[in-house]
């Protein structure tokens, strides 16, 4: 049983790196064509140079990122999100939802995530397959859905989302689904059976022992997950394939986009309740989690996994990853085009923004921002947890319940009371342990 734990792992790890899966002379093309891409908006900004990140890697290496908190606040400062820009206090719900909530929105759209463009094609959804199936003891149905995005304006791209929902076949009516950004496993790839002991249910078993269902949407069917990609995918389809603009989308802003289209497919299957579907994911994937919570208000509750920089992690940080990182040729896909000048000519304390309005996007939902510890400390945890503090005012605002404290907690001790919450488990870079909690927290809102 550990033996398939670890090769899922080993799996999933190979799929999430964005270029383990490709051959040698695949990547060297990709890599050719992201620093051609990289460069070209480097010039639509009039940037000659872009500062280095650090390194995750080696404790010896004179860039090793910062881990002392002594260091890590230059910026100590941050925007108010209760502020207008004119410099009026946001006293009520309606300033909130009519003037801040607008301001803010604009300054993520056009620095931080890039816009979606007016104009996108329809998705039409097809179901593959139904299967009647086994999720270890649980009885389920899964379909295999595919969204064919109408490319009849630019016919050379395609895109085609892949998304899989398992309900559990025993279901009376509609049920609440938990949707990760994930991988869909090839054909006859069985979820490992993890025996009888609760403590080592698979997340999405623990998902259907409470009577919910559970939905994988692919985001590199919406978006790969490189500079290189960026004229090809759902930014290529609706650009026709030219260079993005500095304010286009990126990867982050795309997948999200690809997960408000798996919802409105939901909203048409009486199998769901598609007023109680859920979000989750970890790592670039906790960041995608957090930006679709922030853009869609449908969705009803967010898991942000160890998300770090670009998704919960304070940009002011100076701690494990950062800003210059997110700016590099690896990683500036995700982000709009714009973004890269606070890696240059600016800085993090330039933004107009940071991540903890974001989290304030998300008010009043129930949002989940956690990590690991130990080999997950590049995520920033304490950095993630400012900014839920930071976010806190306006849940209080809307009349819900921020974290409660400005005392970063304890290792395995979540603030779990309010309708903001965060924890951090004792584990590395993994989801796995935070899913229990996360689940408890879930079951207050999906009665
Ligand atoms: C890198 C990157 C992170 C990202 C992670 C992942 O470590 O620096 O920002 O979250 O990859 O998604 O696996």
């Amino acid at each position: 049983m550990k033996r398939i734990a670890v090769s899922l792992f080993t799996a999933i790890l190979l799929f999430s790196n964005s270029y383990s899966q490709f051959s040698k002379q695949a990547r060297d093309s990709i890599y050719k064509i992201t620093v051609g891409d990289y460069q070209n908006m480097l010039s639509q900004l009039g940037i000659t140079s872009v500062r280095p990140g650090v390194s995750g890697m080696d404790p010896k290496a004179p860039d090793y990122a910062n881990y002392d908190e002594s260091k890590a606040n230059p910026y100590p400062n941050l925007p108010d999100p209760l502020v207008l820009k004119n410099g009026k206090k946001v006293t009520s719900a309606k300033m909130w939802w009519k003037q801040r909530y607008k301001e803010i929105m604009e300054d993520f759209d056009r620095e931080i995530y890039g816009r979606m463009p007016q104009q996108i094609p329809k998705v039409n959804w097809e179901v593959t397959e139904v299967k009647n199936d086994t999720v270890g003891k649980f009885k389920v149905i899964t379909k295999k859905l595919v969204g064919h995005v109408d490319n009849s304006a630019c016919p050379t791209i395609k895109v085609d989302i892949q998304l899989s929902l398992t309900t559990p076949a025993d279901a009376n009516g509609s049920v609440p689904v938990m949707m990760e950004f994930g991988f869909i496993f090839p054909p006859g790839f069985k979820i490992p059976n993890s025996g009888n002991k609760t403590k080592e249910l698979s997340w999405q078993e623990q998902v259907l022992a409470k009577g919910w269902g559970f939905a994988i949407l692919a985001p590199y069917s919406v978006q790969a997950d490189h500079g290189a990609g960026l004229t090809q995918g759902i930014i290529g389809l609706t650009n026709k394939g030219q260079f993005r603009k500095p304010d286009d989308w990126g990867a982050l802003r795309a997948w999200t986009w690809g997960a408000s289209r798996a919802l409105d497919y939901f909203e048409t299957d009486k199998a769901v309740d598609a007023k109680k579907v859920g979000i989750e994911g970890h790592s670039r994937f906790g960041k995608a989690t957090l930006v679709t919570m922030a853009y869609d208000s449908r969705f009803a509750i967010a898991f942000v996994s160890s998300s770090g920089a670009g998704g919960a992690k304070l940009h002011r940080r100076y701690a494990g990853e950062v800003v210059e990182n997110l700016t590099s040729s690896g990683e500036y896909h995700w982000m709009a085009g714009n973004f890269l000048k606070y890696g240059g000519p600016l800085n993090a304390g330039d933004l107009p923004v940071d991540s903890h309005e974001l989290i304030a996007l998300c008010a009043p939902r129930p949002v989940f921002i956690c990590s690991g510890e130990v080999g997950d400390a590049w995520v920033d945890a304490r950095g993630m947890f400012m900014a839920a503090v930071g976010g806190g005012p306006v849940y209080k605002l809307l009349g819900k319940k921020d974290l409660g404290t400005d005392v970063f907690p304890k290792v395995e001790t979540g603030l779990m009371e309010g309708d903001l919450t965060f924890r951090q488990h004792s584990g590395g870079h993994t989801s796995g342990p935070n899913w229990p909690t996360f689940i408890e927290f879930a079951s207050r809102y999906f009665k």
